[in-house]
């Protein structure tokens, strides 16, 4: 069942998805002071593995050391170099790839070369500058504020489909990453709605479920859904043969979907983990990272690996596909948006769309520095109510 009895209104006017001022807010007051998916433990599996990425403009380095991981600025004390450019590798001490200091994991130094020719300056000038990081079943986090909220309470009812199973028990099949011509909130909308589907994807998706078999839960964090699904019956069968060689617990019949405020997206159904996070970029680009995961079995034989690696695989295919046919359609939503005079409207079907851009709302409605709050409807003269 809805848990609105009526149509919503479109609570973000279409400005708000190009408007340099409103993705400002938004860097400010939802993307910075948040906790961020950066990797997964299988990037980071081994004593010395390490990453980097950038995060909103911030180069970071994350780093198994001695089992526990780390993450830090990719910024040497010394004369400012990144300390590595690779995207990932192994290291036994972290070391700055220009003249060679070598840091602890507290981030202090631990060998500075030639170091006599820096006397008096036993230990370095700084530290290295350290993030908080959490790791959360096969996914790690990172926060680059300096005081950030706890991660439980962020994390909330996300920690459903991530405990579920051991950690163990996932396997990465494939990960990738889009980049995208539209505002961020553009795919975030377009994944928590199902209304699109028939349209949409006529052949690689069933239709949507009646509202009576629907399942919506809107926290302040997050939203869930959980809707019951039609699988062709070749597919239906080649599962109820798959899934009970990998122990799951579960169907194909039944797809949950947790959007973890603003950006995180847990996918969970049959023997799949499927993770998402979309990144802005600018006012109107974004990018989005994609992790699928395939269930192991509890007690692995040579056919339950092979089945997991081959579920996985065609998950991952699957996922590809209804994800390319969602892309097309952002350009489009983009160019819509920068060219609407309407208000727009939101339906029953749709409300998690709703409480998302509720919740974009109330975080961009913290006291403003410098500036009116981007949502002014004095800006938008002459639109016209469709709600
Ligand atoms: S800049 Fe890193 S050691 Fe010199
Ligand atoms: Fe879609």
């Amino acid at each position: 069942m809805f848990l609105h009895q009526t149509h919503l209104p479109h609570l973000l006017p279409p400005d708000s998805y190009f408007c340099p001022k409103q993705y400002a807010h938004e860097m400010s007051f939802i993307f910075r002071p948040g906790w961020h998916l950066v990797a997964g433990v299988e990037d980071l599996a081994c004593d010395g593995d390490f990453v980097t990425c950038t995060l909103f403009d911030v180069p970071l380095l994350l780093r198994n050391s001695c089992g526990q991981l780390h993450a830090f600025l990719n910024v040497c004390t010394h004369r400012h170099c990144l300390l590595t450019h690779a995207p990932l590798g192994n290291q036994a001490k972290l070391t700055c790839q220009y003249h060679g200091w070598e840091y602890c994991d507290d981030g202090s130094t631990a060998r500075i070369p030639d170091a006599r020719s820096f006397r008096p300056m036993p230990g370095g000038p700084e530290r290295l500058r350290k993030f908080a990081l959490q790791v959360r079943g096969p996914l790690v986090f990172v926060s680059l504020a300096d005081n950030p909220r706890p991660f439980e309470e962020y994390f909330g009812p996300l920690a459903e489909p991530c405990d579920e199973y051991p950690v163990a028990r996932w396997r990465l099949a494939a990960a990738w990453e889009y980049a995208f011509n539209a505002n961020w909130k553009i795919p975030v909308e377009n994944t928590i709605e199902s209304y699109h589907v028939p349209l949409v994807h006529p052949n690689s998706l069933v239709n949507f479920a009646s509202e009576e078999q629907i399942v919506h839960e809107i926290h302040p964090q997050a939203t869930v859904m959980r809707t019951p699904t039609l699988p062709p019956a070749f597919y239906r069968r080649l599962s109820r043969w798959v899934l009970p060689w990998l122990d799951a617990r579960c169907t194909v019949d039944h797809y949950e979907l947790f959007h973890g405020f603003p950006n995180l997206f847990l996918i969970r159904i049959d023997a799949m983990l499927q993770v998402m996070a979309i990144f802005p970029i600018s006012p109107t680009t974004c990018r989005m990272t994609v992790r699928v995961y395939g269930l192991r079995a509890a007690k692995e034989t040579w056919m339950s690996r092979w089945l997991t690696w081959g579920w996985g695989n065609l998950k991952a295919r699957i996922v590809r596909w209804v994800l390319s046919e969602d892309a097309r359609l952002y350009p489009d939503l983009q160019r819509g948006m920068e060219c609407s005079p309407f208000e727009g409207t939101i339906s029953m079907r749709e409300e998690l769309v709703f409480a998302f851009q509720d919740y974009v709302r109330r975080q961009c409605e913290q006291p403003q520095v410098g500036g009116t709050p981007p949502f002014s409807s004095e800006t938008r003269p002459g639109r016209e109510s469709t709600s």
